[in-house]
């Protein structure tokens, strides 16, 4: 279970996360939306303990970031935005590396089992520095999963894939949203109703819609309720 409760986060005058809470069971795919600048992926890098909130608590499996960060990063897998990877490093030295980061036993299956996970296989002599765009965020994703966390937390997983890669991808995540939390962020509608059971939208740091995808679609295109609930007025 993941809880948010009343996280906010000011840099300096701007309150870039405004009061947020929401609570996400597992087997619940979530989609973050927001334009910009929203406070999405300040959001995930509090959850993951990159940064401390300002005020407010988040816990992850019945642990506080404030009590327990580190087992809050046990439980969670997180593809940050712009993807930092090791680029001097081959796909297997560095997700062995990962892996030994959280002690796991069998490093070399583990490491086999992502490789074939995400399609990596073709690409095992090229340093990563060397790969694709798409490869890299596959090799993201690999190092997200690969201590078999209960939470990922996905920023912008999709970003640069091209349409072959972003079936099979929707498809590993989808997968893993059965029995894990997933809280994805994405900019494209299409992902959202491809993949996320649930939509979070924010705005300004508030969140300004919470509900069932299914629920929200009744209410006409998802891009209209975005564009609704997110234009600026005051501009
Ligand atoms: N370290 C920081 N110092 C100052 N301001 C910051 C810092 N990190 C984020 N911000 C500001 O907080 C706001 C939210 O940024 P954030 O990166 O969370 O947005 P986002 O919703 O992920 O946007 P995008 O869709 O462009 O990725 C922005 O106005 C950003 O400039
Ligand atoms: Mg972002």
């Amino acid at each position: 279970m993941l809880k948010v409760r009343n996280i906010t986060k000011k840099f300096g005058s701007q309150r870039a996360l405004d009061n947020v809470s929401f609570d996400i069971q597992p087997g619940e795919i979530v989609g973050l939306l927001g334009p910009n600048g929203a406070g999405k992926s300040t959001l995930m890098k509090i959850i993951t303990c990159y940064i401390p909130p300002t005020s407010g608590d988040v816990e992850v499996c019945g642990h506080s970031i404030f009590d327990d960060p580190k087992a809050v990063c046990r439980s969670i897998g997180y593809l940050p935005e712009h993807n930092p990877l090791y680029t001097d490093m081959y796909i297997p030295e560095f997700l062995s590396f990962v892996a030994g980061t959280y002690s796991l036993k069998n490093v070399k299956q583990r490491v086999d089992e992502m490789i074939e996970l995400t399609g990596l296989t073709p690409e095992l002599g090229k340093k990563i520095g060397k790969l694709s765009k798409g490869y890299r965020q596959r090799v993201g994703l690999a190092q997200a999963m690969i201590h078999d966390p209960a939470i990922l937390i996905l920023d912008e997983p999709t970003t640069g894939l091209d349409p072959n890669q972003l079936e099979e991808i929707r498809k590993v995540i989808r997968d893993a949203g059965k029995h894990k939390i997933v809280l994805l962020s994405t900019h494209i509608m299409q992902e959202v109703e491809a993949m996320c059971s649930r939509a979070i939208i924010i705005n300004h740091g508030k969140i300004v819609t919470d509900g069932a995808v299914a629920e929200l679609e009744k209410k006409g295109p998802l891009e209209h309720l975005f564009h609704t609930l997110t234009i600026d007025k005051a501009k």
